[in-house]
């Protein structure tokens, strides 16, 4: 896939409101989609991510973008932009660590069903149903759950969670760096600057 254009855009860090929304489905795929996902796939890239929903770059609508080709035993894995996506039938049910470029610097367990099938479009609109499993699962369903306001912590036990309550505080506050820019919530961090 080739994209002209496109940019590094800041992510958007735990607990900015576009990120606990639910994002509405595109309608269909114009040249303004087209950048938004070359935008997605540079600043993915840029940041060492696997995936990214578009509400992650301030869009609250159903789009994501991955490519897992980075990691072993998945050399052969091609980029991947799914939109509107369903989660038709699950399989299964797995525990691995998960990390979320929305949420810098955490690591956390998740169980998640191994195997799911899915109905997506891509981005030419057409539509795909498809059965995922290992990592593809793992990803697309982290991705799927920021088009509805959900963070991989939100599905960590409670007791792993309180854990990391001081450094999601942290996040929350604006008091995080990372190896890619980051949207700040203004609104959240205030005078303290
Ligand atoms: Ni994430």
């Amino acid at each position: 896939m080739m994209f002209k254009k496109s940019m590094i855009v800041p992510i958007n860090i735990f607990s900015d409101p576009v990120l606990s929304m639910k994002a509405k489905p595109l309608k269909g795929v114009d040249s303004s989609t087209e950048e938004l996902i070359g935008n997605m796939f540079e600043s993915m890239y840029n940041a060492s991510g696997i995936g990214l929903a578009a509400p992650q770059i301030g869009s609250s609508i159903r789009l994501l973008v991955l490519d897992i080709s980075c990691m072993d035993n998945y050399r052969d894995a091609k980029p991947m932009v799914v939109i509107n996506p369903r989660i038709l039938a699950v399989k299964g049910q797995n525990a691995m660590e998960e990390g979320c470029l929305s949420v810098p610097g955490v690591m956390g367990d998740v169980l998640r069903p191994s195997a799911i099938n899915l109905r997506y479009r891509d981005e030419h609109f057409e539509e795909h149903t498809a059965e995922f499993s290992g990592m593809l699962a793992r990803v697309l369903q982290h991705e799927i759950d920021h088009l509805d306001g959900t963070l991989f912590v939100d599905r960590m036990d409670k007791r792993d969670r309180r854990k990391i309550q001081k450094e999601l505080t942290e996040i929350a506050e604006g008091r995080v760096t990372a190896e890619y820019p980051l949207a700040r919530d203004l609104s959240a961090v205030g005078a303290k600057g």
